[in-house]
């Protein structure tokens, strides 16, 4: 298993200079953190300058959107090529606000993650229920169905390029976690749907992460839980101390 991976998502948040100020605050602090994967996911307009201040450092640059076709005639859209070549590690795929807000679907989502894997990029491909599928007792129903159709046609060995982010919808930006219990829960499953789509090993390998709501004060408790293999972070991964925070629920010794 590789160490556990922290991502700050900045979703539309930051200029180009505000960025600088925020990945440099972010990388000064982060001298001790060998043991932690870290990756930041600007806006567009700010990988380039992001880039350049993480060089030399371990974190690592993501992009939060992908398009499928390697290039062509369409207007506002990045290919994966070009993220790879601007220095992107990783790249959010299927994250919530793009499923409801820009009406992504599933098969869609297979696309960029196939073309994300081509182009050398670790897709994270997000996954999570809404609040009335949970209520109604479908959240396993839904996680499987989400992984199936996001991951469907991909060779055995795909998986060890991907990571998974469980991130309930209803817990995105809302203040209001998963409980360890749920999150446990979930991330069994969607370990047990990988082993079934891929193998077992493979499955164990594959890092899991937990987002929704993490904040200084309650990521050590989802750090511990079983299964979770880091933490995609949303509005808490802007505040470069509350950040590093939680970065350092994954050191053990800093605990
Ligand atoms: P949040 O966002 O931490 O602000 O809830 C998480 C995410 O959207 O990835």
């Amino acid at each position: 298993m590789r160490p556990p991976l922290v991502i700050g998502n900045w979703k539309m948040h930051r200029t180009a200079s505000e960025a600088l100020a925020l990945s440099r605050s972010i990388r000064k602090g982060l001298s001790v953190a060998r043991q932690v994967e870290v990756s930041l996911a600007p806006p567009f307009t700010a990988l380039g300058t992001v880039r350049d201040i993480i060089k030399g450092s371990p974190i690592l640059l993501a992009g939060q959107n992908v398009y499928w076709e390697p290039e062509g005639a369409y207007t506002g859209e990045i290919s994966a090529k070009m993220l790879a070549e601007i220095g992107c590690a990783f790249i959010i795929v299927g994250h919530s606000e793009r499923r409801r807000l820009f009406h992504e679907s599933d098969e869609a989502i297979a696309k960029k993650i196939s073309a994300a894997l081509g182009a050398g990029l670790r897709p994270i491909l997000c996954i999570g229920e809404a609040f009335p599928q949970r209520q109604k007792g479908l959240t396993n129903q839904v996680l499987a169905r989400q992984l199936r159709r996001a991951l469907k046609g991909l060779g055995k060995n795909a998986i060890r390029n991907i990571e998974i982010a469980y991130e309930p919808v209803w817990a995105i930006g809302t203040g209001r976690n998963a409980t360890p219990d749920q999150v446990g829960d979930a991330h069994r499953l969607i370990r047990r749907t990988l082993g079934h789509l891929f193998d077992e090993n493979r499955a164990e390998q594959t890092r899991i992460l937990y987002g929704g709501s993490v904040r200084p004060d309650n990521a050590a408790e989802l750090a511990a839980v079983d299964g979770v293999n880091g933490l995609l972070v949303g509005g808490a991964s802007l505040k470069a101390p509350d950040f590093l925070r939680i970065i350092r629920c994954f050191i053990p010794a800093r605990r």
